[in-house]
């Protein structure tokens, strides 16, 4: 007869038995166990979700790839594999068979379901149809939107020419990310919010999606605390943001609801302002399905939220990244500035700077933007796609089994020596300048800044057109001390530059 006591025991034990059966599963006969891997990622998600808690995901695959040199994937979770090479971006993300996203995607970090968020391929595939279009292209930001930005270019370079010469240095990695969320405000919704008016993160926007960062990036690779606690109604509801917050997301969520229903009243009682420029809300809402139907008020509130979610702070961090790298080499910056000298001094240059200037007048800028992105990547995170092919596929020579998440990472495969070279890890604007245009072409074809394939970056166009328009106007106009270097910091997923501290002088 068993006592109380042994029958206490039962549950534990039977636990445990399961918990040993499965990390013993896990290392020996699982269909991803052949592949190279340290001993801990093998046996369980934990060990990544927690390096990504702490900020060194990025740094962790990158050492990855030189501690297995001649691996073609590694295997970083049980049930994911990454691939550290440019060789297998194009079958990974091309393939309209991969195009079933991972368990990343479904913690709801950028919001409610939207374009990002939406898992199965053919999904994906329709919704993006609805909201994609011509105004996403660089052609139509020429001509309706650049104005715009204009505005909020020169509202920045004004505000920093007023600071007295001996003023209190100030965050410019914060800065600049304020002015990209100026401008997605701005072309969501039609208004910015007045980041940079107000010299402040307007309603922690930016700060508070920082801050959740981390605990959705935790949950997004650590399989079991994502099913045990985010499948909860009530967890969810403890850790999601809430629309009647009077910050961050949550706060964010509520604006786009009362901008849709809004401008939906606007349509329906005939009061558009005359010569209104169309912003992405009205896009959105003119948005059919493939039925020709209206997307639902969830689906238009969604996209509406993850664009500037989206879009800011990854554009904010691209900023900073490309601005600190080449204040750490004063030799690309003093090189940078000449070509600007040069460009005014046969006046090719307006004021702001516009895209198609810089673009066509000041490659060496353009080189320094790309490299900034190579290796500073602003959204730093594993872009997931689960293998659904019957016996599997085939991904850069290596057998990947089907059920198999696969996965590359923009910063460790922007620094694939088979692509960039030995000196892959050199800040080396001049890469980009080569003669050797199959070479160009060869990098160009591995940038996964933006992703790549069917999924790629919606707003890639707006970001470029921020860099091109931005960066050179401040280097143009301001010299910089530099308080405090400043280094990139992963946040779950999306990078930030931290402590770039800087005092600014208008120069003459
Ligand atoms: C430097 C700035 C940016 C970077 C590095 C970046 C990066 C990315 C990446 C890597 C993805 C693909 C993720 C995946 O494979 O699932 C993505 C998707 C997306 N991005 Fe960006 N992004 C930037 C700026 C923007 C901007 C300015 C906007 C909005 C105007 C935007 C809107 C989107 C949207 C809507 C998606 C989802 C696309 C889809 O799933 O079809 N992004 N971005």
């Amino acid at each position: 007869m068993l006592s109380p006591t042994h029958l206490f025991l039962i549950p534990p034990t039977l636990l445990l038995c399961l918990l040993i059966r499965r990390l013993i599963t896990n290392l020996f006969f699982h269909p991803l166990s052949s592949f190279p891997a340290p001993f801990y990622t093998r046996l369980s998600s934990l060990p990544l979700a927690i390096l990504s808690l702490l900020g060194r995901e990025p740094v962790f695959l990158y050492n990855l790839t030189k501690k297995y040199p001649s691996a073609r994937a590694i295997r970083i979770t049980p049930t994911l594999l990454f691939f550290p090479h440019a060789s297998s971006l194009k079958p990974i993300y091309w393939s309209p068979t991969h195009n079933h996203k991972g368990s990343l995607y479904g913690t709801g970090a950028l919001g409610p379901t939207s374009l990002f968020s939406t898992i199965p391929a053919d999904d994906h595939k329709a919704l993006r149809k609805s909201l994609g279009g011509a105004h996403w292209s660089v052609s139509y930001l020429k001509t309706s939107q650049e104005p715009r930005i204009d505005s909020l270019v020169t509202s920045l370079v004004n505000q920093l020419s007023l600071l007295p010469p001996d003023h209190e240095p100030f965050q410019m990695g914060d800065k600049l990310a304020q002015f990209a969320a100026d401008v997605m405000t701005l072309l969501v919704f039609g208004k910015p919010w007045g980041f940079i008016a107000h010299d402040r993160d307007e309603r922690r926007l930016l700060t508070a999606f920082r801050e959740s960062l981390p605990m959705f990036s935790f949950a997004a690779r650590c399989n079991s605390f994502r099913e045990l606690i985010l499948s909860s109604a009530r967890m969810r509801g403890l850790v999601m943001p809430k629309v009647d917050d009077k910050t961050g997301s949550g706060y964010l969520a509520s604006q786009a609801k009362l901008a849709v229903a809004q401008r939906e009243q606007e349509r329906e009682e005939g009061v558009e302002e005359e010569g209104k420029v169309r912003d992405y809300l009205d896009y959105t809402l003119d948005a059919r399905d493939s039925k020709g139907e209206p997307l639902t008020k969830a689906q238009k509130e969604a996209h509406a939220t993850l664009l500037i979610q989206a879009g800011a702070d990854t554009t904010g961090s691209g900023l900073g990244a490309v601005l600190r790298l080449m204040l750490e080499h004063r030799e690309c910056l003093d090189k940078a500035r000449k070509e600007i000298e040069a460009a005014e001094e046969r006046r090719l240059l307006s004021t702001p700077v516009l895209y198609e200037e810089t673009k066509q007048h000041l490659p060496y800028f353009v080189a320094c933007i790309k490299e900034g992105l190579r290796l500073n990547p602003p959204a730093p995170n594993l872009f997931g796609r689960i293998i659904l092919e019957k016996g599997g596929t085939v991904i850069d020579g290596v057998h990947v089994p089907q059920g198999a998440e696969v996965c590359s990472h923009p910063y460790a495969v922007g620094r694939d020596p088979e692509v960039y070279g030995p000196d892959a890890e050199a800040f080396k604007p001049e890469r980009w300048l080569g003669d050797d245009e199959k070479h160009r072409a060869e990098m160009e074809a591995a940038n996964f800044v933006f992703s790549m394939g069917p999924r790629v970056c919606l707003g890639k166009e707006i970001a470029i057109m921020e860099m091109y328009k931005v960066l050179p106007e401040i280097v143009r106009r301001f010299d910089f001390d530099v308080v405090s270097a400043g280094r990139y910091v992963d946040r779950g997923g999306v990078a930030f530059n931290k402590d770039l501290k800087l005092r600014v002088r208008r120069r003459a």
